[in-house]
């Protein structure tokens, strides 16, 4: 019997970094009173750091402040700020010292979609996305550098894979992205030399996101119960987690990446290299004998 697919096993950093490994650091977080950058920061926190989460919405953002500390028993704060103004970026990042007195990580998070085809989209919306994901990490950079440089300290951005291939209705978002992962690699050659780093995230599908049930006809599918089951579309058996990503960041944040900059990963259980197959996948590798008959012999 051909042999059941593995399902990559979801663990928590704190299972495998130290729980002081980010004592007396502070993040400064663009996005993160939601979703994947939420979850980056409670990580980073549960390591000990203190927390500034940056947001349009201050309501949002000072209810998640209170959770994460609650959650973490490190500070979080709240700071208002749209990264479109880098006035109120600057704000932000006065409001990190007088609190925290330093910032050793960013995380450029902030980010804008919505399903619209190129002929359906105004050339505002594609501007719009363009300005929040590009030019907000543009001057999320430009507001927090002083103080990384400083610290030598460390960017992580947040990307996608989405714009490794066509992906319709995402034409904002693709350029938009491409430009992140650009603007990352030019950031780790300027500044390496200063002891900063600069590495992108690209998360593939990730479950329990407000992307994944917006933007994708996933959880119409299967819903939750899909998550655990084992998933043939990925090759390490299951979608994304929360954690997966929150685990990435705290491994580029920490003193083990120490010379990994400039880098961009995936963060998708090798989901992007799969092409769909012409043969059954995964039964064609589980199961060799499944496909022998539509295998020539040698001539
Ligand atoms: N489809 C097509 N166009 C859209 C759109 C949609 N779903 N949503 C916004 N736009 C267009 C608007 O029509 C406008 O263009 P127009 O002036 O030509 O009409 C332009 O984008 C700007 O929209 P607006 O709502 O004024 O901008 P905003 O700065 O307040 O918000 C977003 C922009 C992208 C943040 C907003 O669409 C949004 O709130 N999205 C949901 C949150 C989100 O994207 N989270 C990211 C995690 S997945």
């Amino acid at each position: 019997m051909a042999p059941t697919q593995y399902i990559a096993p979801v663990t928590d950093s704190t299972a495998i970094f130290r729980q002081d490994l980010f004592k007396s650091k502070v993040l400064f977080c663009t996005g993160g009173g939601s979703g994947i950058c939420k979850a980056m920061t409670e990580a980073i926190m549960r390591h000990g750091a203190n927390a500034v989460i940056v947001g349009r919405k201050l309501e949002r953002l000072t209810e998640s402040a209170t959770q994460l500390s609650k959650a973490t028993g490190s500070q979080c704060i709240a700071a208002q700020a749209d990264v479109r103004q880098p006035s109120q970026l600057k704000d932000a990042v006065a409001k990190t010292i007088e609190k925290f007195g330093r910032i050793d990580f960013v995380i450029c998070g902030a980010a804008g979609n919505f399903l619209a085809s190129i002929d359906g989209m105004s050339e505002n919306a594609f501007k719009t996305v363009m300005e929040i994901d590009t030019l907000g990490t543009f001057n999320t950079v430009k507001a927090t550098l002083p103080h990384i440089r400083a610290s030598h300290g460390s960017y992580i951005h947040v990307s996608a894979t989405l714009h490794w291939k066509g992906t319709p209705y995402q034409v904002h978002v693709s350029a938009a992205k491409a430009g992140v992962d650009a603007l990352s690699a030019v950031l780790a050659v300027e500044e390496g030399p200063r002891g900063v780093r600069s590495n992108v995230i690209a998360p593939g599908p990730i479950g329990e996101t407000e992307g994944m049930s917006r933007l994708s006809a996933y959880p119409k599918e299967g819903g939750e119960k899909k998550e655990v089951q084992a998933n043939s579309r990925y090759p390490l058996g299951r979608i994304g987690n929360l954690k997966d990503v929150a685990n990435a960041a705290v491994f580029f944040f920490s003193p083990a990446a120490e010379n990994i900059s400039g880098q961009v990963i995936a963060i998708d259980g090798a989901f992007e290299h799969l092409r769909s197959f012409q043969l059954p996948y995964p039964q064609a590798l589980l199961d060799p004998e499944s496909i022998k008959h539509m295998i020539k012999p040698r001539l």
